[in-house]
Order: C-alpha cells, then sequence, then structure tokens
C-alpha cells in the first residue's frame, strides 16, 4: 500500500537569473515536509553561450542535473507528480520549456502521462507582468497528455497579504524578479513555494493511494503517423 514515502516528486525547471532556481529549493523543502521524496532538476538551455552573455545570464546551477534527451522518460514518468518552475516570457511559457514539452510526442501517443498531478511556480519581472497568463497559456501541453493541474488555490493565507509587494497567485506560487532582475525572491514569496510544495505533494499522495483501487487506463492514440511515432519515440 502506498504512503507518503514512496510517493516520489519531481521539480523541473527552467532559470536564466536564478530567481526559480531559489524558489525551487523552497518547494523541494514543502515537498520534503509532507514525508515525501523530492529530486530536482532544469531543463535543458536552448540559446547559445554567446547569447547567454549578451543577456548577462549568470551560469547555472552545476548540482542540479539537467534533463537530456536520455532523462527524459525517467524525469517525467518515473514519478507520482510533477511540479514546474518557469519565468514567464512576453506573458507565456519559456523556449526552453516549451522545447523540453516538444520531446514528449511519443509519451503523448501512449498516454504516459495520463492523471499525472503537476503544478507550476512563476517569476515575472513585475506585478501584472504575466504570471497567471503564463499558468493558462501553458496549460495546453499539460491538458494534452491528461495531466492533473493541482492549483495552490487560497490553501496558503500569505497569498492574500496586502500590505507588501509580491507574486504568486491561485495560479501558483510567484517572485517579482524586478527589471533589472536585481529582486529576489522575499521571505513571503519563499514562504509561498515550500507551502505549493508541500500542499502538492499531500494532493499527490492522496492521489496515489486512492489510485491504487482504479483499474489503469490507456491513451486514445491521437493520429500521428506511425512513422513518425517511431521515430520521435522517447
Ligand atoms: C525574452 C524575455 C521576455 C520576458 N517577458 C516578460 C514578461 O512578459 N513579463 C514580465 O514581467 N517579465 C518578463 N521577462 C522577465 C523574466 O520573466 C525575468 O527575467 C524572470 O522572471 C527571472 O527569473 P529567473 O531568474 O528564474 O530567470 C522577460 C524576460 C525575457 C528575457
Amino acid at each position: 500500500m502506498a504512503n507518503a514515502k514512496s510517493v516520489k516528486i519531481h521539480v523541473i525547471y527552467y532559470s536564466m537569473y536564478g530567481h526559480i532556481a531559489q524558489m525551487a529549493k523552497r518547494v523541494q523543502k514543502g515537498v520534503e515536509a509532507s514525508g515525501a521524496q523530492c529530486e530536482v532538476f532544469q531543463v535543458p538551455e536552448t540559446l547559445s553561450q554567446d547569447v547567454l552573455d549578451k543577456m548577462y545570464a549568470p551560469k547555472k546551477d552545476e548540482k542540479v542535473p539537467v534533463i537530456t534527451h536520455d532523462k527524459l522518460r525517467d524525469a517525467l514518468i518515473n514519478c507520482d507528480g510533477i511540479i514546474f518552475g518557469y519565468p514567464t516570457r512576453f506573458g507565456g511559457m519559456p523556449g526552453q520549456m516549451k522545447t523540453f514539452w516538444d520531446q514528449t510526442g511519443g509519451m503523448w501517443m501512449k498516454g504516459e502521462l495520463l492523471n499525472k498531478p503537476f503544478s507550476i511556480f512563476f517569476s515575472s519581472s513585475t506585478q501584472g507582468g504575466g504570471q497567471e497568463t503564463t499558468a493558462l497559456s501553458s496549460l495546453s501541453n499539460f491538458i494534452h497528455h491528461g495531466m492533473i493541474y493541482v492549483p495552490i488555490g487560497y490553501s496558503c493565507k500569505q497569498l492574500g497579504e496586502m500590505n507588501e509587494v509580491h507574486g504568486g497567485s491561485p495560479y501558483g506560487a510567484g517572485t517579482l524578479a524586478g527589471q533589472d532582475g536585481s529582486r529576489q525572491p522575499t521571505a513571503l514569496e519563499l514562504e509561498v513555494a515550500e507551502a505549493s510544495g508541500k500542499h502538492f505533494s499531500e494532493v499527490a499522495i492522496a492521489l496515489k493511494i486512492g489510485r491504487e483501487a482504479l483499474p489503469k487506463k490507456e491513451a486514445a492514440t491521437p493520429s500521428v503517423p506511425q512513422k513518425a511515432v517511431q521515430r520521435d519515440r522517447v
């Protein structure tokens, strides 16, 4: 029988300037507080070093494993829930994260992510800079895979704080980086990140326990040419 300890949660993020990377650590702490196991990964960079230099992007945290193509299945399938973190790009998902998703056609065809719970946390420069549109406009990726969105809602009282500026919303934890990126995640934003990890993980634990009683469902295969499926299968 499943219990909290048997539940594995993966945190998968992209971070250019380190804000999301910092939030990921607190999300992990929240997951672990629920009794579940947690591993943190980052998706590969897609921009050239030349471009990154021009954007003043610092070096990435080398202690956090990068999900190379051969590790993709393991990172997405071999867990009971996934928490994604990414900064907004024009109110949407960054290309690095989209490229990551665009490699998952084989899993989509086989319904391997069906019913897997997920949540998202965000970073934007400014308030109103698009954290909520980033959630909404990325949903199609998860929905087509049949994944289950576990937003934080108002399960965390800090989200209702009106006496200080903060990121995050019922759609997920969030931080505001400032227009020059110098603002760092605040204590409140980090507390919400931790609470979101715990909230998500508790739902994932309940789902794992409940699902043991359910019959396993196969995906109704969408129409993609078989040759393409063979070639792209990962
Ligand atoms: C190409 C590009 C587009 C961006 N679009 C937005 C935007 O629409 N709204 C916003 O508030 N911030 C925007 N930003 C700022 C990033 O969201 C910000 O740098 C990021 O949240 C910092 O997180 P990180 O340190 O984890 O990379 C954009 C940044 C870049 C490079």
